[in-house]
C-alpha cells in the first residue's frame, strides 16, 4: 500500500484493526516465554506493546504513522525522549522504543543501537497489511534485519494472519495461508500451527510459531 493510505487512515481515525484489549493469542504465547527483546513490526499503537512491557519484555516497534506513535505514549502516559536517527524519529521510553518511519528503510544497525539482538518477533496484522506482490519483500527484509541484528538462542516468532476460503486478493487485511508462510520463511524457520479460529463464515484467524531450523 502507498504510505499515504496508512497515514490517511490514522488521520481519519479509520483504524478498525486496533483492538481495545491485548490480543489473547499473544498474551497466551508470551506468558510462557522468558522476558525477551521483542521486535514488533508495523506496531500501530497496539495495546500489545503495553502488555509486553508490563510482563517484563523489552519492546522495539516500527510504525509509519507519527500520530500512532504519539498517541501510544500519550494514552499510556509513558514518558519518552524523542530523537532523530537517519530517516526515523525515535520515541524512546524505559524498555520500549518505537521507531517512526518505513519498515523497509529500517537497518539492522538501528535495532542494535536501540537495544541489541532480538529475542522474539511478534507480527499481528503486519504481514497481512502487505499486498501479495510486496509480501516477499517484507519477509526478505525481516530476515535481513534478524540476520544483521542477531537473534537470541531461544529466538521465537509469533505470526498471526487471516485466511479466507476461498482465497482472494482483497485487502488489507489480505488473506495469507500456511503454504505462503512456508515459502516466505520456510528456508529459515520451522513453522508450527498453534491455532485456527473461524471468525466469520469464510475467514479464520491462524496463529503460527516460527522457530530457527
Ligand atoms: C493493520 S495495522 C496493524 C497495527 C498493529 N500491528 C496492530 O495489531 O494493531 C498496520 C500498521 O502498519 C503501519 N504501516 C504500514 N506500512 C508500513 C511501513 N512500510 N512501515 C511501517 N509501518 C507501516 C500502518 O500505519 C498501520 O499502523
Amino acid at each position: 500500500m502507498e504510505k499515504g493510505y496508512w497515514l490517511n487512515r490514522w488521520k481519519r481515525g479509520d483504524t478498525g484493526w486496533h483492538q481495545t484489549e491485548a490480543e489473547p493469542r499473544m498474551t497466551d504465547y508470551f506468558s510462557s516465554l522468558a522476558p525477551a527483546r521483542v521486535f514488533v513490526p508495523l506496531c500501530g499503537k497496539s495495546l500489545d506493546l503495553k502488555w509486553l512491557l508490563e510482563h517484563g519484555h523489552e519492546v522495539i516497534g516500527v510504525e509509519l504513522s507519527e500520530l500512532a506513535c504519539r498517541e501510544f505514549y500519550r494514552e499510556h502516559s509513558i514518558p519518552f525522549r524523542e530523537s532523530q536517527c537517519g530517516r526515523f524519529t525515535v520515541f524512546r521510553g524505559e524498555r520500549i522504543t518505537v521507531l517512526n518511519g518505513d519498515f523497509f528503510e529500517l537497518e539492522p544497525s538501528s535495532l542494535l543501537q536501540f537495544g541489541g539482538q532480538i529475542g522474539a518477533v511478534y507480527d499481528r496484522a503486519a504481514l497481512i497489511a502487505m499486498p501479495p506482490d510486496i509480501r516477499a519483500r517484507y519477509a526478505r527484509h525481516m530476515i535481513q534485519l534478524l540476520q544483521g541484528a542477531g537473534r537470541d538462542e531461544n529466538f521465537r516468532f509469533l505470526q498471526i494472519v487471516l485466511e479466507r476460503t476461498p482465497h482472494d486478493e482483497k485487502g488489507p487485511p489480505f488473506s495469507v495461508c500456511l503454504s505462503e508462510i512456508e515459502s516466505l520463511y520456510g528456508a529459515y524457520f520451522k513453522i508450527r500451527a498453534l491455532s485456527r479460529e473461524q471468525l466469520e463464515e469464510a475467514t479464520s484467524e491462524c496463529v503460527y510459531e516460527l522457530y530457527p531450523r
